[in-house]
């Protein structure tokens, strides 16, 4: 842990050789204008990846970059986010190797995981006739990811909090997925106008 804290004290000092105010700028407050929703995984670093400084990006992650409906911790954030920070962008990045969309697939017992995975496996059952009709597993974990970025792109749609903001200021969805081998990060340029359609004939709230 020790090298941890060197590394912090460099940091600092960076930080102050290249704008003496960062600290004191930064300590005013934040007013960033993304919601990033992103896996734990150690390998995709939020904001390293997107290249961005502090104060930039709120961001939330869990495992496989989930947002199930009843989940606390997930709705508060997109609370928080959307109608106090005013965020104008939500984003769900997943990534493709991802362990927990692969725990998802397969039918062994992983104790309290079970419930959260269940929620990938029900994004399978949901899109069952098209990933059963790809052959190779390897496409069909990639598509699996894909495919759990859009449907965690519905539930934040799914929210009064979203559907305000969007009459309101016109707040946008996208859903994105990292690719580690290639450090690419790659729009699935989800059609945000079709979804929240969709949504608000079933999921509206006035
Ligand atoms: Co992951």
């Amino acid at each position: 842990m020790k090298h941890i804290f060197e590394n912090n004290k460099n940091w600092v000092e960076e930080k102050l050789n290249q704008d003496p105010d960062f600290f004191k700028n930064l300590s005013k407050g934040q007013k960033p204008d993304i919601l990033y929703i992103g896996c734990s995984d150690s390998r995709v670093t939020a904001e390293e990846l997107m290249g961005v400084s502090a104060g930039e990006v709120f961001v939330h992650r869990n495992i496989a970059n989930m947002v199930p409906n009843t989940d606390l911790s997930a709705m508060s954030v997109i609370d928080y986010a959307v109608l106090h920070l005013k965020v104008n962008h939500v984003v769900i990045c997943g990534h493709y190797n991802c362990g927990g969309v692969k725990a998802a697939m397969q039918s062994q017992d992983l104790g309290i995981l079970n419930p959260w995975l269940r929620n990938i496996r029900d994004v399978y059952r949901m899109h069952n006739e098209e990933l059963n009709a790809i052959k190779d597993e390897e496409q069909r974990y990639n598509r699996l990811v894909e495919l759990n970025v859009q449907e965690q792109c519905i539930n934040v749609i799914k929210t009064a909090e979203v559907q305000r903001a969007f009459r309101d200021r016109g707040i946008t969805v996208h859903g994105w997925v990292f690719d580690l081998h290639t450090g690419k990060l790659i729009d699935l340029k989800i059609d945000f106008n079709k979804i929240l359609e969709n949504v608000m004939e079933i999921y509206r709230l006035d």
